[in-house]
């Protein structure tokens, strides 16, 4: 039967892996796929993680089953990283969370659960958004439809048209938001903004999903949670799929977390049973290690103020990119404004520039970065960013 399969392309984002690394060239930078890197180049493992890893290995005294919610501990930590201590929906009990592997794990989880509270609802995607979200949903079997967000022209949002188009969405549907750090673009709302769309989310009566992959990378832990905390003080159904890959550098260790709020507290332990089904028929239950690690930084002052000052570092260290790279394609004598690099937020930002272009950033002088120009600011160091933007003035 394996005789009818047709080959699968590589993954546009994973498959700029392999070939980064296949290739010799001394100069190659990678902005592809969206992990942080030190100056050398390096994703390091945080100092926090080390010693709660040392903690858990000297703890540890079994590896029996965990079951299908995950850690209790983690749950709750995560629930009250996202949602801050004293939210309204939190003291109200209506939150329920499970640990996942990694954020698409929770977003797997919650696809799959959209599929059964309505198999034939719609989940409404920003155009663009992250090149798995599509796949992922269709693959559960829901249909995805478009909003309009970005403005590849202005560098900036299509405000009017994306609340034009969520006016237009009904209590069936639902509709995914990107919490900051929005992937690919990097263009955020605005707290204003996020005022707007939760209004307009409580006036259709839409369920939002909100995917937090990237808490603290854009202004904070507490400000990078805004829209994900106005939400669900205003709406009674909403879902939230948060990820520890990239806050806690623990990419490999699949961990992250799906919440969802319902109406009160005896609708959430509904939801919650079905969640936990779910998670029986996709992966039975989630692995413990990088739950354990997060839940030993979390549950510790000292160990969460010690990552909360590496989170910063990786912060300020991408948004000191940014202006790097606008600086350095201006000192290389480039007249088109790239200013906007500087103004968006987190891991990324598309280029601006076109896939022929890409490609030959890619076969003429080893730039890596995914063909819509979305590039990963953390790839960018002082150590490469000349030959970058020698580079991007070469194809131009
Ligand atoms: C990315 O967008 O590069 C990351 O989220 C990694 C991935 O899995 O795509």
């Amino acid at each position: 039967m394996f005789n009818t399969l047709t080959a699968m392309p590589a993954d546009p984002i994973l498959g700029l892996l392999t070939k980064y690394r296949e290739d010799s060239h001394p100069n190659k930078v990678d902005l592809g796929v969206g992990v942080y890197k030190d100056p050398q180049g390096h994703t390091p493992i945080l100092s926090c993680v080390k010693k709660a890893e040392q903690y858990r290995l000297d703890t540890e005294d079994t590896k029996v089953y965990i079951g299908p919610t995950g850690s209790a501990a983690f749950n709750e930590l995560m629930t009250q990283l996202a949602f801050g201590t004293d939210h309204p929906a939190l003291l109200a009990n209506r939150i329920r969370t499970v640990s996942t592997p990694g954020g698409t794990g929770a977003l797997r989880v919650a696809a799959d659960f959209i599929k059964r509270c309505n198999p034939n609802a719609v989940l409404w995607v920003s155009d663009p958004t992250w090149a798995n979200h599509t796949g992922l949903f269709e693959a559960a079997g829901i249909k995805v439809k478009t909003y309009p967000y970005y403005d590849y022209d202005s560098k900036s949002l299509k405000f009017d048209e994306m609340l034009a188009t969520l006016t237009q969405i009904g209590a069936d549907d639902v509709v995914l938001l990107h919490a900051c750090c929005h992937n690919p673009s990097g263009m955020d709302l605005s707290t204003e903004q996020w005022d707007k769309v939760v209004e307009v989310t409580r006036q259709q009566g839409f369920t939002p999903l909100i995917d937090m992959a990237y808490q603290g990378f854009g202004d904070g832990v507490d400000e990078d949670a805004y829209g994900v905390r106005k939400m669900a003080a205003a709406v009674d159904n909403m879902i939230l799929c948060s990820s520890c890959s990239k806050n806690f550098g623990l990419y490999r260790e699949r961990i992250g977390a799906c919440s969802i709020i319902a109406r009160d507290s005896a609708t959430a332990n509904v939801a919650l049973s079905v969640l936990l089904y779910v998670v029986r028929c996709i992966y039975s239950m989630p692995p413990a290690h990088g739950a354990a690690i997060v839940e030993t930084i979390l549950g510790s002052a000292e160990l969460k103020q010690e990552w909360l000052d590496e989170l910063k570092v990786m912060r300020d260290r991408i948004n000191g990119n940014r202006a790097m790279l606008v600086d350095r394609l201006k000192a290389k004598g480039v007249d088109r404004d790239f200013s906007f690099i500087a103004r968006q937020k987190g891991m990324f930002s598309f280029l601006g520039v076109n896939p022929e272009q890409v490609a030959r950033l890619q076969s003429e002088f080893s730039v890596y970065m995914v063909g819509s120009s979305r590039i990963s600011i953390a790839g960018i160091s002082e150590a490469n960013v000349d030959y970058l933007a020698e580079s991007i003035a070469k194809v131009l």
